[in-house]
């Protein structure tokens, strides 16, 4: 653990309370409304040194700290992605925080596009499992061994099961799919999504694939879940734009805050 991430632990131990937090909850664009319903401490990223300031529009970029549904969770309002800054480690030091404080797992959320028909804008997409397509990866860089994350089971069979069982006890479909991360600014070409289409991907994205390496090299368990915002291009008519993202986001949103507030219910 880095020397950074002792010191701001300590910091927001101090602010927060010294309880363990149990786990943590990343908000994708248009997904941060949850931030609000912990009752707890915030904490803005601008306050925390060596976090990333996203400028992001439909990100709170906060830190919370406090209880949801009876479960001590740090909720991040807002994530960094490679293409703020060109840095795949961007997250890295938040997560080591997380880790810091306690936490043994990480439960990610993104909006993404989805490559198939019958998961359309609306839906919820469970990862099963991702393809770096960006071919960046977040321990660029890193000189222990440690760096050598397997991989195999990285999206935690548990997790993903109790997210399951969550989503039906409250009645939200929980779609499985494999979510393909894109370097982004830019969205995809129709033909970009074809390829990856070919290549085994449901849905695209620009974030959360480095998250999950980072959470396996930090030893967290890890799983994560997609609001489907858009078809991917070229596969419908509509318009793509980060308007329509954070416009669409908030049925997601709902059915996300169901499902992981059972989730939570259901932890012991
Ligand atoms: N592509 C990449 N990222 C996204 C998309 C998309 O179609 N929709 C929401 N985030």
């Amino acid at each position: 653990m880095s020397k950074n991430a002792k010191t701001l632990g300590d910091r927001i131990r101090a602010k927060a309370g010294d309880a363990p937090v149990r786990l943590g909850l990343i908000l994708g664009s248009g997904l941060s409304h949850l931030t609000e319903a912990v009752d707890g401490v915030s904490i803005d990223y601008a306050d925390l040194d060596g976090f990333p300031h996203s400028g992001v529009s439909g990100h709170n970029p906060k830190l919370v700290i406090g209880m949801l549904e009876g479960v001590r969770v740090a909720v991040f309002g807002g994530r960094a992605h490679y293409y703020e800054s060109g840095r795949g480690d961007a997250m890295r030091l938040p997560l080591e925080v997380l880790k810091e404080l306690g936490a043994d797992s990480l439960i990610v959320t993104n909006a993404a596009g989805s490559m198939r028909s019958d998961i359309p804008p609306g839906e919820l997409m469970l990862l099963s499992d991702h393809i770096n397509f960006s071919g960046l990866n977040p321990l660029i860089g890193e000189p222990t061994d440690a760096r050598f994350v397997p991989m195999t089971a990285a999206h935690d069979p548990m997790i993903r099961a109790a997210l399951k069982k969550a989503a039906r006890a409250v009645g939200v479909t929980l779609n499985d799919g494999v979510y393909a991360w894109y370097s982004g600014p830019s969205f995809e070409t129709p033909a970009e999504i074809r390829a990856i289409r070919i290549l085994g991907a449901d849905a695209v994205g620009m974030s959360t694939v480095p998250e999950i390496i980072l959470a396996r090299f930090l030893g967290l368990r890890v799983a994560a879940i997609s609001a489907i915002t858009n078809m991917a291009a070229g596969m419908s008519d509509e318009n793509i734009s980060h308007e329509h993202t954070k416009a669409m986001a908030p049925i997601g949103a709902e059915k996300l805050e169901k499902t992981l507030r059972q989730y939570l219910r259901d932890l012991d």
